[in-house]
Parts: C-alpha cells; structure tokens; sequence
C-alpha cells in the first residue's frame, strides 16, 4: 500500500486522486485549509472503500504549517512514496486589471506552496529506492504555455512549477523517484465554475475542443494513476498537457 500525500484534495481534481488512490489500495493524506470537505469525503470513503484515508490541515503557503504536516504524516504513516503537488486558485483578470495583491496571491500558493510541498517532503524521494516507485506530480496548468486561462498571474505561477519540476528532474538523478507534471486544461470542478460563470464563454470552450467534452477529474486521476504505475518509469521531467486535442 503506498502512502500519497496531495495538496489541495478536499476538493475537485484533488479529491478524485485521493479517491482513485483508494480504489487502487493506496493511502492518500490530504493536505488542505478545508477540514469539513476533507472529512466529509474521508467519512464517505470509509464507508464505501475498505482502505481510506487521513487528513491534515496546512497551509501550504506557510512553511512552518508545512513542516508540521510533514512531520506529522512522517510519525503516523512513515515514508511517502507520492508526491501529489495539486493545491491552487485561479482568479481570472486581465493585465490591466492585475495589482500586486492578486500577483503576489497567486504566485504564494501556486508557485511557492508548490516549493513548500516538495521541501517539507524531500527527504522521503533522494533515498535511493531498489523499486524506482518514488513519484513526484505537479499539478500546474495548459496556462502555462498557451498563456490562456486566468491571465498572467496564473499563466507565470504555472509556469513556475514546469521550471521546477525539470530542475528537480536532475536533482532526482538516480534516485528511485521520478517528477513529472500534469498540465490540464478545463477540468469541470469548482474551480472552472468560478472562472467561467457564463454559459456564452463555456460553449466558445466546448467547440475549440476536439475530443468534444470538458476534462473531469478523473481524466487527472487516471493519469497521475499510469504516471505512478511501473510502465510509466521511464517518464522523467517531463510535462504532460492534458487537454482533449484542444492546444495543438
Ligand atoms: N479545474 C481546472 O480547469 C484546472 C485546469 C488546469 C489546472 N488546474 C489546477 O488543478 C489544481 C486543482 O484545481 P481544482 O480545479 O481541483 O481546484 P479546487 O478549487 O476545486 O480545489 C483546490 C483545493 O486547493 C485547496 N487550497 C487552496 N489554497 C490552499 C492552501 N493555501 N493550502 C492548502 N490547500 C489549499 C482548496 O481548499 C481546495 O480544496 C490547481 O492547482 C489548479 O490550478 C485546474
């Protein structure tokens, strides 16, 4: 059973890892501000999953927050074999609406929460592992390379975290753990809601999509799940756009 710990997995993209985690017999600890949601999904699985899962709350702007919950996994489970970099916000603005309070926002959980994780997380991924099973995922963004979405703030945030997984990909070298980032472009949750209230501009978005739906959650799952599997170990620093065909 492996031990996965993701940021951000009371909800949307985050829960449905956590979820499908579970169903492959791993233990998934959610890291997260929301400790109703998280617990209203832990109380669910317990009594749908034989295995289920643990919370604990943390900031994962706030390094001393992240610490904590590192030493606290640590003490109840032991050693984390993935690594699920998933917490975000996006509010959507245009460059000239943007100030240095949403900048610095987005840029604080995004980007630094995402430093933050991997810190607090380290030491359980650079001792050599005889399975290769170590698994490093962000979660980022299509925005960071079309430069679409949220705008700037968010495209650059996103855009951070490819920066740092490849750095990190040679920081691994020869570890036993391998980083990759999932780069999705709509995922129907809560998240895509707020950014799209109106129904004109998800319509645009369905017809620029070729495979002719938005992303759900699972899609996300399902392929962190092939990024953890054995099969998926010779993929390395590398990011995957998850898109429906809609970006190239
Ligand atoms: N939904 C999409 O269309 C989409 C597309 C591309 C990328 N993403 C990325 O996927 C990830 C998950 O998105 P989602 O759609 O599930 O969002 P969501 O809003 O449904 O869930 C985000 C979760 O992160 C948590 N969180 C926020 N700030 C936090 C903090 N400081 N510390 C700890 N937890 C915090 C929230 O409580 C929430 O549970 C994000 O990084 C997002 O940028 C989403």
């Amino acid at each position: 059973m492996k031990k996965v710990i993701v940021t951000g997995g009371a909800k949307g993209i985050g829960k449905a890892i956590c979820e499908d985690q579970i169903k492959r017999g791993n233990f998934p600890i959610i890291l997260d501000l929301d400790k109703e949601n998280a617990c209203l999904n832990i109380r669910r699985w317990s009594d749908q999953f034989s295995v289920t899962a643990d919370f604990i709350k943390a900031d994962v702007t706030d390094w001393q927050s992240m610490e904590t919950a590192a030493a606290q996994a640590e003490d109840k489970h032991g050693k984390i074999d993935i690594l699920v970099v998933n917490a975000g916000v996006s509010h959507r603005a245009s460059f000239d609406e943007l100030g240095p309070k949403l900048w610095q926002k987005t840029i604080d959980i995004n980007l630094t929460g995402a430093f933050f994780t991997v810190k607090a997380f380290y030491r359980h991924f650079t001792e050599y592992r005889e399975e290769a099973d170590g698994r490093i995922i962000f979660i980022t963004s299509g925005s960071a390379i079309t430069g679409t979405g949220g705008g700037a703030h968010y495209a650059a945030s996103k855009a951070g975290n490819h920066g740092l997984m490849r750095a990190l990909s040679k920081d691994l070298k020869r570890t036993g753990t391998t980083v990759n980032a999932i780069a999705p472009r709509v995922i129907a949750t809560e998240l895509f809601d707020d950014l799209y209230p109106e129904q004109k501009n998800r319509d645009a978005i369905l017809n620029s999509i070729p495979v002719g739906r938005f992303g759900t959650p699972e899609d996300v799952a399902s392929l962190v799940n092939y990024l953890c599997s054995e099969e998926a170990s010779y993929i390395h620093g590398q990011i995957l756009l998850l898109d429906g065909g809609r970006t190239y």
